[in-house]
């Protein structure tokens, strides 16, 4: 079945006022084709989403990096759903391997973030994703399916969840994943969404791939079937490409 293709673009802890406006004003001329119907969805830093929604095309979502996963109140530092959606954030990002690593953020708590979200209307980009050593170990498969199956056990409906597939060797270091490598990974989490949630979830959830994604690699990583979609960082940051 057709899927419709996701592109993100995470700029992490990047960007200036500056920096930001000029990566909009790119986006707000660039030539979106509508017939490839493409759902575009940039996510710069907390501190610019309400100039980004302001500012930015209205057929180019903006998602937030992180969400918190209490209602407001005196959680001093986090965000909460509501004041996402009050400044018309329309996603989220949860479960990036930088704070999975970092910040030391468990699955249950990326999975009670992630059921917070959907509850409140605020879509999701879930990452997953091995370590160099996991992968060397053979165990990718058991870490992302163990990665979703830590969501599942709170959330039942994924029609608002696009999973992103980021293998952490591949983040920031120009090693992009093979088609194959990639394209193996995307095949066994449909599979496992098959198994774990339901046909129609399997065949409906994009699943995107990101780590070192560039105008160079993308065009034939987006060949393999079950690569339906980027999440983009560092070359998010830069100019588009013709
Ligand atoms: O969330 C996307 C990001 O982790 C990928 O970063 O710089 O390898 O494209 P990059």
């Amino acid at each position: 079945m057709a899927r419709r293709f996701f592109v993100g673009g995470n700029f992490k802890m990047n960007g200036s006022l500056k920096t930001v406006k000029d990566i909009i004003n790119g986006l707000n001329n660039a030539q979106l084709d509508p017939n490839v119907g493409m759902e575009v969805v940039v996510a710069p830093s907390a501190i610019y989403l309400v100039l980004a929604r302001e500012l930015l095309r209205k057929d180019v979502e903006v998602a937030a990096q992180n969400v918190f996963d209490k209602p407001n109140g005196a959680f001093t530092g986090e965000i909460s759903v509501d004041q996402l959606k009050d400044a018309g954030v329309t996603w989220t990002i949860l479960g990036h391997s930088e704070r999975r690593v970092i910040l030391q953020e468990e699955n249950s708590f990326i999975a009670t973030k992630t059921e917070a979200a959907l509850k409140g209307g605020i879509s999701v980009i879930l990452c997953i994703g091995e370590s160099l050593e996991q992968r060397e170990a053979s165990k990718t498969i058991d870490v992302v399916t163990s990665q979703l199956a830590a969501v599942a056990q709170c959330v039942q409906d994924w029609s608002d969840i696009v999973i992103a597939y980021e293998p952490i060797w591949a983040i920031g270091t120009g090693k992009v994943a093979t088609t194959q490598q990639a394209q193996e990974v995307h095949l066994a989490i449909r599979k496992w969404l098959a198994s774990n949630v339901s046909e129609q979830t399997s065949e409906t959830t994009r699943i995107i791939y990101g780590g070192s994604v560039t105008d160079k690699n993308c065009k034939d990583l987006a060949k393999q079937p079950d690569i339906d979609g980027f999440l983009v960082g560092g070359a998010s940051l830069k100019p588009a490409c013709e």
